[in-house]
């Protein structure tokens, strides 16, 4: 199990949004299985995976966060007996008032209460691919205890005065922590900027930042189209000498912008791609979200459908020297499919898996040039219903990849 600690002692940075919203897509949309503990007595993460909605359900744990700390909770007892009524996805560990005495523990209180949660997620483990921490804002044992048993690590920030004084505590807090925890070499995932704006102070502050600690931040990587030849006619893409286009990696920094809707998402416990007209920020925040995952690094879906025994055959894949296994399958699927399958594989050939994958990403229409703004669109509806998984599944089974082309009414 990988686990996702999101810190910064500033309190009101985001670390509550974040680490919902994050739980959300990699539940919804990866189809993963995530638990989640909230470590704050505050309870706002519970509050919001616990509201009610159409969207998703919760299942809340019986034991609560304060409790993982408790050397009398047996984890196997606990959770067998909720075995019965757990559905997968989305499970709480809730927070609960106790938690605010871990803020007061004593020093010699705390090999204890570190055994305790140690040996807690060691039971919770096998149970799910990723475990979300969503942590306090002072830095006690709970946040520390999160720093040092996480693999990956997240931090918001935002471009204030006094956060940018924080930034200062925090980075010289993970250097302290990571001496102990080896993950977070590489698992820290970087500082997000958060509820950004277009002041020129926020400005001053984003400048500065970038020159002291630019390389902290959180990036993602877009394999983009080459374009050419914009002059009078309609920019083409740059081809190699076999017709193969080249795309090239751009970084990007992720953030997010101040927006109505993110706080609209969290008071009406609503995962951020259900409210509506937010296209900005689900944009923003599927760039970000899609970057966490990939960084989490989750073992090929396809590796571990293969191990299972199913279809082991149907997925063998080619050897050609830049493919991965999930860009081989996709692109025999699209030699497979009608037309929209065609028009994508004329038009990309090679890179069509790239591009499409590039597209889910930053629901960008420049990663697609050709084509049509009917399909750009129609893809968009088809993606935002979509598992990331079942697309995978999706493109890979002609089938059902006649089906969607057929809906996108450019069957042949
Ligand atoms: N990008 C954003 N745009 C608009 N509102 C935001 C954004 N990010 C967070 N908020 C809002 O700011 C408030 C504080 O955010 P949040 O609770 O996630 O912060 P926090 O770091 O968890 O706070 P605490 O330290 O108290 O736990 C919430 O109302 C949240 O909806
Ligand atoms: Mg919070």
């Amino acid at each position: 199990m990988k686990t996702l600690c999101i810190a910064n002692e500033k309190g009101g940075v985001g670390k509550t949004l974040l680490a919902t919203q994050i739980a959300l897509y990699i539940y919804k949309k990866c189809g993963l299985r995530v638990l989640f503990i909230d470590l704050d007595q505050q309870a706002n993460a519970t509050k919001i995976l616990q509201g009610t909605n159409p969207y998703f359900t919760t299942h809340t744990l019986q034991f609560t966060a304060s409790e993982l700390f408790a050397r009398t909770l047996d984890i196997q007892q606990a959770l067998l007996k909720d075995c019965s009524n757990r559905e997968a996805g989305l499970t709480l560990v809730a927070a609960d008032p106790n938690l605010a005495e871990l803020e007061r523990a004593s020093a010699n209180n705390l090999i204890t209460l570190k055994q305790n949660f140690t040996q807690a997620l060691a039971a919770l483990y096998p149970h799910f691919d990723l475990c979300i921490l969503d942590t306090n804002p002072s830095p006690d044992i709970r946040a520390n205890l999160g720093l040092l048993f996480c693999t990956h690590l997240l931090s918001p920030i935002e471009f204030a005065r006094e956060s940018i004084d924080g930034i200062v505590n925090l980075l010289e807090r993970i250097n302290g922590v990571a001496i102990r925890n080896p993950h977070l070499r590489h698992g820290f995932l970087g500082l997000l900027p958060n509820k950004v704006d277009t002041t020129s102070i926020q400005k001053l502050y984003f400048e500065q930042l970038i020159k002291k600690v630019g390389r902290l931040f959180l990036k993602g990587k877009a394999d983009l189209p080459i374009l050419e030849g914009s002059g009078q006619g309609a920019a083409r893409l740059k081809r190699d000498e076999q017709g193969v286009p080249l795309l090239e990696p751009k970084d990007f920094f992720c953030l997010l912008k101040d927006h109505a809707a993110f706080r609209e998402a969290q008071g009406f416990s609503l995962p951020i791609w259900c409210v509506s007209g937010v296209q900005q920020a689900w944009s923003e925040f599927k760039r970000l979200a899609f970057t966490v995952y990939e960084r989490l690094d989750f073992p090929s879906r396809l590796d571990a459908y293969t191990k299972a025994g199913q279809g082991a055959a149907a997925f063998s894949v080619t050897t050609e020297k830049d493919a991965t296994s999930e860009q081989a399958l996709i692109r025999r699927a699209l030699q497979n499919s009608p037309q929209l399958g065609a028009t994508l594989q004329q038009l990309y050939s090679k890179a069509a898996y790239l591009m499409l994958r590039q597209f889910l990403l930053s629901d960008n229409p420049a990663v697609l040039p050709g084509i049509s703004p009917a399909q750009i669109q129609d893809l968009r509806v088809l993606r935002t219903q979509l598992a990331l998984r079942d697309f995978v599944t999706l493109v890979t089974d002609p089938a059902k990849f006649s089906v969607m082309t057929e809906k996108l009414g450019c069957a042949a």
